[in-house]
């Protein structure tokens, strides 16, 4: 292996078949488009340099040089090989960057709870990178102040991206009618969820805004940050916690909507982990549970009670925001890690209208590390 001491004394070693892997020469590396040109079944696993002699640090410590044993030549710039430590502390820097910490909160943090203005994110970038940052990290932010007047939700997601399409269409409005496709078009209370919970590739971010709201008692927006009550529920009763992350369940959706008719069909768990235990994706929408539901029955009550002792907590106070939209905020949210309900209200349809729409984290962090690379050039180095 390559052994680097760096300036700072931090030391750092680099396998040689990632470096000859990596060889930057044009028939190596197709630098325009960041891509590979060599095929994965030449490896060269055992290369090596050809001597003793076998780095050299060229053009005042700005590139090192290497000729391997089949006489192929690479460079590699000390900047580039610098952010590409394989030292448990530069993976972990690393790691930062890719996907930004997670912070998790409960209702007392509402005070000092993440706000942006409308205004400042369509015209300004750098709000515009402070509120997707804000996202990512605290899975909630209220954008303030946008006109309460219809397509706002799309203004602001092409800020981004572009929107994503689901049968519901791209923006959608929710409003009580009379026999809707889903239930949140009626007037009554919904139940702390997570949307689209039956999509494989379900999608991560969410807004709705406040057109106009209820005037009378109801019509509240509820959210509560799922995965951080998860881990507590996994503190407090592990087992409920077991069944919830090993329980299949089916969740599905019928019906007609703006793209026609939909059979939406899958199965997953409540609580979805990772090989490391790290939650990644929340499942929850009552009416959205099939009652096809296949486990033994001896295991169906056990499951129900955890389900129940879960949807306490996050209905608790103590975790669940609760607060009163009005016209112009725009709320978004992480719609893999929050679950949001609202409470009912009484008036007739068209009283309350509201809009909303989705976009994929995929775009969400596409953009936040293009707009970093534009102000924050530290935290670009990543890919550099
Ligand atoms: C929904 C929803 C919230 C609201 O349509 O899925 O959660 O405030 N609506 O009506
Ligand atoms: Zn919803």
């Amino acid at each position: 292996m390559l052994k680097v001491c760096w300036e700072g004394g931090k030391e750092e070693v680099y396998p040689y078949v990632w470096l000859k892997d990596n060889c930057r020469c044009p028939s190596c590396y197709h630098k325009v488009s960041h891509s590979r040109l060599t095929f994965i079944e030449e490896t060269d696993l055992k290369a090596e340099p050809i001597s003793v002699q076998r780095f050299q640090v060229i053009e005042g410590g700005q590139q090192v040089e290497v000729v391997w044993q089949d006489v192929h030549h690479s460079t590699y710039g000390t900047e580039w090989l610098h952010s590409r430590g394989f030292s448990e502390e530069s993976r972990q820097a690393r790691d930062s960057r890719y996907r930004l910490e997670r912070k998790f909160w409960g209702s007392e943090s509402l005070d000092d709870f993440p706000e942006v203005s409308f205004k400042e994110v369509i015209t300004d970038d750098v709000a515009l990178l402070e509120w997707l940052r804000q996202l990512e990290v605290y899975g909630f932010v209220k954008v303030k102040d946008a006109p309460a007047e219809i397509g706002q939700v799309r203004r602001l997601a092409e800020r981004i991206a572009f929107i994503r399409k689901t049968h519901y269409g791209e923006d959608f409005t929710v409003q009580a009618k009379p026999d809707p496709s889903n239930v949140a078009y009626l007037n009554g209370p919904l139940q702390l969820h997570a949307d689209l919970p039956y999509y494989e590739y379900k999608p991560g971010v969410q807004f709705i805004h406040c057109i106009t709201q209820y005037e009378g008692v109801g019509g509240d927006s509820q959210i509560t940050d799922a995965i951080h009550v998860a881990r507590q529920l996994q503190k407090e009763c592990p087992e409920h916690y077991r069944l919830l992350t090993d329980t299949p369940v089916d969740w599905f959706d019928i019906g007609t909507d703006e793209t026609g008719e939909f059979y939406k069909l899958l199965r997953l768990p409540v609580i979805c982990t990772d090989k490391n235990g790290q939650i990644r994706r929340i499942n929850m929408s009552q009416p959205q549970r099939d009652s096809h539901f296949s486990v033994p029955p001896g295991e169906v009550t056990a499951w129900y009670a955890a389900m129940v002792a879960y949807y306490r907590l996050l209905s608790d106070p103590k975790y669940c925001l609760q607060f009163k939209m009005t016209p112009g905020t725009i709320i978004t949210f992480d719609n893999l890690r929050i679950v949001h309900g609202r409470t009912g209200y009484f008036s007739g349809p068209g009283e309350r209208h509201v809009q909303g729409c989705y976009l994929d984290w995929d775009e969400v962090r596409s953009r936040r590390r293009v707009l970093e690379t534009k102000i924050d050039p530290y935290r670009s180095l990543y890919n550099q």
